[in-house]
């Protein structure tokens, strides 16, 4: 297992180009399942999760090459529907080829994806609008089978609480159902604009991209595609509070300052100098951090996947901050890890309620999951001396050269062999 040490208190000055997304270069992966041909995927990241996914549709037959960023994927010959407890449990989004198994193949196994880190996680409402569309579901032995006659038929369906990768499994496999299909209270997260592209792309008519209530009517046959994955707004978000940490200015390039609009607000609130491009985002930090509060929430909210990094934040300003965690219930990990930096939060339920003490101390720290590795990151690079982390596999699994990059910037980070 892989640590990463860094170094605190060296700002970081220059330029950094952000990834394609892994949340939407994920489900755009699962949507060349539903039609034959070799589909043409740009800017996808090579990471954790990204190889995770292509492992597993090579189980299910899949052909795939890369070439840089490129990634080429023919689905054409499926020859199983299953996805596998060894592989799920590895990642959650493996959920996401579902609908769209169970919409061209009209069958398909995949294993519960059981507890992680941040929270329960359930996938009810997958299953609830798999059935309104027609599909008979069974649980079984840990696995979800969905099966259906000849085609899904369009239908109606309505999420309590708006789910990202549920709103995905829904649009796909609505996209190869027979007639229309209406998802209420959908995610309005920008990644699934982008698979709304794709669909569209492929031959489905989609109407309502970006609101709430998407309309899909569905086509008997999709074709090959070839599609761009968006800028990681989560990667972006990453490096500009790790410019109000360290200080410098930075500009971060290959992103899409639209994506960001909770954080950019707080940001400026915070006191950091912002300035957007068309496709870029300059960063300064020349004085010292005010605290600002934060309710995480459905996009166009704050992301609870930016909370971890702003609380390390917060720890530094010289304030009072409170965080509250709307989304996940357990997603505070990085609490406790913080706090051995010298960080004052106390959890009260759902919030955190942090006293900024305006400095950070390096210690020994471990990555509990992806965003909580990322904070550690943040503070590390702020704090007085060395900080080790330790699992941070956690960080492979979404940051593509991480420590590449943050060492172009000026910071001084090296990973090392445990
Ligand atoms: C996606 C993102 C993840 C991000 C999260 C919230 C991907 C691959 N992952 O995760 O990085 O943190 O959105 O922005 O895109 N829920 C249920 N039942 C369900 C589904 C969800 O109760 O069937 C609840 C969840 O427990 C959670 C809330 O709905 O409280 C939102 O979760 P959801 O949007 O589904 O998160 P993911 O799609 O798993």
């Amino acid at each position: 297992m892989d640590k990463i040490i860094v170094e605190g208190g060296h700002p970081l000055h220059g330029e950094v180009r952000v990834s394609g997304a892994k949340n939407a270069a994920l489900p755009l992966i699962a949507a060349t399942l539903l039609a034959p041909g070799w589909h043409t995927l740009n800017n996808v990241p090579d990471l954790r999760d990204t190889r995770t996914i292509m492992t597993l549709l090579e189980t299910f037959g899949v052909e795939w090459q890369r070439d840089g960023s490129t990634l080429r994927i023919n689905s054409t010959n499926l020859s199983n529907c299953e996805a596998s407890y060894d592989l799920v449990k590895t990642m959650r989004a493996s959920v996401l080829v579902l609908g769209p198994l169970v919409a061209r193949m009209g069958q398909a196994r995949v294993s519960l994806p059981g507890g992680c880190a941040i929270g329960a996680r359930p996938i009810d409402f997958h299953l609830q609008a798999l059935k309104n569309l027609g599909a008979e579901i069974v649980l079984e032995h840990g696995y979800v089978e969905a099966r259906v006659e000849g085609r899904l038929q369009g239908g109606t369906v309505y999420f309590d609480i708006p789910s990202v990768t549920a709103t995905e499994n829904i649009l796909m496999a609505a996209s190869l159902a027979q007639g229309v299909t209406v998802i209420k209270n959908a995610a309005r997260e920008p990644e699934i604009g982008n698979l709304v592209d794709m669909l569209v792309g492929m031959g489905a008519t989609i109407e309502g991209r970006g609101s709430d209530q998407l309309t899909i009517h569905g086509a008997k046959k999709l074709q090959a595609v070839e599609i761009e994955v968006i800028p990681d707004r989560i990667e972006a978000g990453t490096y500009l509070i790790a410019v109000g940490a360290a200080g410098g200015d930075v500009t971060v390039t290959n992103c899409n300052p639209g994506h960001l609009p909770a954080l950019l607000d707080k940001l400026r609130k915070v006191g950091l100098k912002i300035e957007e491009g068309k496709d870029s985002i300059r960063v300064r930090r020349d004085g010292p951090l005010r605290s600002v509060d934060i309710t995480t929430m459905p996009y166009p909210g704050f992301a609870t996947d930016l909370q971890a990094q702003i609380m390390a934040l917060m720890t530094l300003s010289n304030g009072l901050s409170v965080i509250n965690e709307t989304i996940f219930e357990n997603r505070f990990m990085h609490v406790a890890e913080l706090q051995r930096m010298g960080a004052d939060i106390r959890i009260d339920g759902h919030s955190a309620i942090v006293s900024g003490t305006g400095k950070l101390t390096g210690a020994p720290v471990m990555a509990t999951d992806l965003r909580a590795s990322a904070s550690l990151v943040v503070a590390a690079l702020a704090a007085q001396g060395t900080t080790e982390i330790s699992r941070v596999y956690h960080l492979d699994r979404g940051y593509e050269n991480l420590e590449v990059k943050l060492t172009k910037l000026g910071a001084v980070i090296r990973r090392e062999k445990e």
